[in-house]
């Protein structure tokens, strides 16, 4: 998912959820498991207060598992039903479903009581790019993907998808929604995650953050990556330590080189399983 950063795109997408949504029994709310807070958008919280709602920490194989932990229950604290979620390695929804069902178990208990024999649950799947939308609609329609077919109310072009459960849809096109972009800090996570385009920010910009947030919260990650122990990662301020890595890494004085190199491997947690936003 690579969107242009522009805020015609958020109104839309933010439209066609609402236009929806008297057809939707359930919306699933994607986060990046590495950015609980940052990949939230902040408009959702209104659309998610009329339906039932699911928070999925997906990517939670990048993440650190006891934030993970921490942040699972925070989300159901707050009355939330919460999956965490490894989209791209795990193929079984069967967990997914289970909670779906929970979810929406008000509808098909009024719709049984009205005397539907085979009542759906339809479920639509929101986020902001590249947290795994597109990854988890595939898994749940498995080798079912059969259209529905288009319904009145529905967006043009949108339709229902049989999942392997078959007694829930879902629509076809995630909402896509945008992070709330509030703050540098925000902008540098989520760039950090490759959530928002890479021309966004300057890589050695992005990787200096990096550098200070693993210095503070990760410094074992970052000791082992940069090859220098922790007492020596203490002696050396920020820039030095990059230009450091730098040059460890046989990169002379190219440190915009090793920027987008270690942003590269921090994504395919090559520096171990890092969660950006600290419960
Ligand atoms: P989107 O629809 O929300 O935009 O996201 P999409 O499913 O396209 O997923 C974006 C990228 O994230 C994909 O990688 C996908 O394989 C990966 N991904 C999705 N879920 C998970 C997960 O749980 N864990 C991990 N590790 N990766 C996941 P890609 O196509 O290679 O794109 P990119 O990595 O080059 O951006």
């Amino acid at each position: 998912g690579t969107i242009q950063w522009y805020p015609g795109h958020m109104n839309k997408a933010k439209n066609q959820l609402e236009d929806n949504l008297d057809l939707i029994d359930v919306i699933i709310e994607v986060l990046d498991a590495r950015l609980p807070l940052s990949s939230r958008n902040p408009m959702i919280s209104n659309l998610v207060k009329k339906k039932p709602h699911i928070i999925i920490l997906n990517k939670s194989d990048l993440a650190d598992p006891l934030q993970t932990k921490r942040w699972t229950r925070y989300f159901q604290e707050q009355g939330n039903f919460v999956l965490s979620l490894d989209a791209q390695h795990n193929t079984n929804m069967s967990t997914l479903f289970k909670i779906i069902k929970l979810a929406g178990k008000e509808k098909i208990d009024k719709l049984v009581a009205k005397g539907a024999a085979h009542p759906t649950i339809r479920v639509a799947i929101a986020g902001i790019p590249n947290c795994g939308k597109s990854t988890i609609i595939n898994r749940m329609i498995g080798r079912n993907a059969a259209i529905v077919g288009d319904k009145p109310g529905v967006t043009k072009g949108q339709s229902w998808l049989k999942t392997s459960n078959s007694d829930i849809q879902i629509l076809d096109t995630p909402g896509i929604l945008w992070p709330k972009f509030s703050d540098q800090v925000v902008g540098y996570k989520l760039a950090a995650c490759g959530a928002i385009k890479d021309n966004i920010f300057h890589a050695d910009d992005v990787a200096m953050f990096l550098i200070k947030f693993l210095r503070e919260h990760y410094l074992n990650n970052l000791s082992n990556f940069a090859r220098f122990d922790k007492e020596a990662i203490e002696q050396f301020n920020d820039i030095d330590l990059m230009l450091a890595m730098t040059q460890k890494y046989g990169m002379r004085d190219d440190y915009d080189r090793f920027s987008v190199y270690m942003l590269q491997r921090f994504r395919k947690a090559k520096l171990g399983r890092v969660t950006l936003d600290i419960k």
